[in-house]
């Protein structure tokens, strides 16, 4: 696990898009994303948008796969994560919309679309760089506390916590929805590259279990201590409880240049 702890929440966005580019430059133009809502990531794919249309990067083949999309609202709801995607993704970075996947929520047969979400990550070839945001309970994607670690695609209950931190986004706390479809933590682990982003005190917490806890499906996101590329990137806010900060900052300032991403 690399872990950068950044002076702030603009950097954050910054290092994260310029880790993404350089292993999205090595793989080629036919990328394939793993994209997360929620607003951790937002200033990563701007930058992102801003290097691919400085020509800096090529997206032009890229594909992406959303972690995760609410059961129970409309796909045109400002707030399905279809809408957020098209708005934060699909729209800044260019990418065409037909390479653009979001777990179908609105489903009929919910069981059948997780199944085929899975089959469409793996007839893409697999995701290359899943970025991921962290919920103040731990989970990645929405799996929430006690998703089982080998999880595939599949139906979950959303947490009262991820109701309530989620609340900000709707009129009121029962207007959101009670379940959602997501990426199981197994799905997640099988993308070749991980970028998990967080900012801010209230991720400090949450962070330090991911990164120092035991690895336990009470805090899903402690699952990344198996996996062998996965980049933290965080803020000094989000940093504050954990106990190796010195040694992530010292790590860093000291790594070969080929090593550091530039900026
Ligand atoms: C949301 C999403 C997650 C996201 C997390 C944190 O509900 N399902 O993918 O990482 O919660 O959101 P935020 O970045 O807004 O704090």
């Amino acid at each position: 696990m690399e872990v950068i702890i950044c002076p702030n929440a603009h950097r954050v966005g910054e290092v994260a898009a310029a880790k993404a580019a350089r292993i999205a430059a090595a793989i080629g133009p036919k990328v394939v994303l793993g994209v997360a809502t929620g607003s951790s990531p937002v200033q990563t794919f701007a930058e992102l948008a801003r290097l691919a249309k400085a020509g800096e990067l090529d997206l032009s083949q890229a594909s992406a796969f959303a972690l995760d999309e609410y059961v129970g609202i409309a796909e045109g709801h400002p707030q399905s994560y279809h809408q957020i995607i098209r708005k934060t993704v699909t729209e800044p970075m260019g990418l065409d919309p037909a390479r653009v996947h979001v777990p179908d929520g609105f489903a009929d047969d919910l069981a059948t679309a997780c199944a085929a979400y899975e089959e469409a990550i793996a007839a893409a070839g697999g995701v290359d760089i899943q970025f991921l945001g962290l919920g103040t309970n731990g989970h990645i994607g929405f799996n929430e506390p006690t998703s089982s670690l080998s999880s595939r695609t599949r139906i979950k209950t959303l947490a009262a916590r991820t109701r309530q931190d989620n609340a900000r986004f709707f009129a009121s706390i029962e207007d959101v929805p009670r379940h959602c479809l997501t990426q199981g933590l197994g799905t997640i682990m099988d993308a070749r590259h991980v970028i998990l982003v967080a900012t801010g005190s209230g991720k400090a917490h949450a962070i330090a279990q991911v990164i120092e806890g035991p690895i336990t499906a009470m805090f899903p996101g402690s699952v990344l201590q198996l996996h062998q590329q996965a980049t933290i990137v965080i803020d000094e806010e989000a940093a504050a409880e954990l106990a190796l900060a010195e040694y992530f900052k010292q790590t860093y300032a000291n790594l070969p240049d080929w090593q550091r991403v530039s900026l």
